[in-house]
């Protein structure tokens, strides 16, 4: 695949949707043919998906159900969007990603390792990220920045704070698991130095992966 594949990973309120579209609009300026897209969700079939994940009225959901729909909504995205575009060549952002999964459903709420792996692999088929920006943040800093936006919170923001600690912590363990492809974020930073940061790190990374950065015209 000739494409350029990158994620975003973080809690809740990290900041990474605001990044993530702010490296759209620098691909734009130099009119590289990208996609941007969120999980779950981007397609029909995954937005009905997420509406149902995070459907409040839903707290009785179990955690193998979530993950199991969370693996259904990206199956959908992998083979409608997303290969395809790669195979293209295009660059693809994802906001949010498989991480989301073995950081929520595997550490936030514990399901077995091996389990979370399956349904990773099912869904994925193996299509990994070339790179993944996490957007480490405080609970306190994430928290006050949701109530920010002034949106309710969904089902699972609605968690206890010992779920998204187990979160956070899952999320930097992930970080040096996959230290090949990981590059955490301290989300602290003023916007533009996060910006100026994740510039230089896709122009590395895309370098890495053979993908051409300059303005292709
Ligand atoms: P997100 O779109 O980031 O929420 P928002 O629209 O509020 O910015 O993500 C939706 C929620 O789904 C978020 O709490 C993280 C969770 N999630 C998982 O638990 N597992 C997953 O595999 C994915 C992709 C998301």
């Amino acid at each position: 695949m000739s494409g350029f594949f990158i994620t975003f990973e973080g809690i809740d309120g990290c900041g990474k949707t605001t990044q993530a579209q702010i490296l759209m609009k620098n691909f734009s300026a130099l009119n590289i043919d990208h996609l941007y897209v969120r999980e779950p969700g981007g397609t029909t079939i995954s937005e009905n998906i997420r509406t149902l994940l995070l459907d409040n009225a839903h707290a009785i959901m179990g955690a193998r159900t979530e993950l199991l729909l969370f693996a259904a909504a990206r199956a959908q995205i992998v083979d409608e969007v997303i290969t395809p575009a790669l195979q293209l060549g295009k660059a693809v952002i994802c906001d949010r990603y498989t991480d989301s999964t073995a950081a929520f459903q595997g550490y936030g709420r514990e399901l077995d390792y091996n389990l979370i792996q399956s349904a990773i692999q099912l869904a994925t088929q193996g299509l990994e990220p070339h790179l993944t920006f996490l957007f480490d943040l405080d609970l306190d800093t994430a928290k006050q920045r949701r109530n920010n936006t002034g949106k309710l919170d969904d089902r699972l923001e609605s968690e206890e704070i010992a779920f998204h600690q187990r979160v956070r912590k899952g999320y930097l363990q992930l970080a040096r698991d996959h230290a090949h492809r990981f590059v955490v974020i301290d989300a602290l930073k003023p916007v533009e130095t996060q910006e100026k940061e994740i510039w230089k790190i896709t122009q590395i990374f895309a370098k890495r992966a053979g993908f051409e950065l300059e303005e292709s015209r």
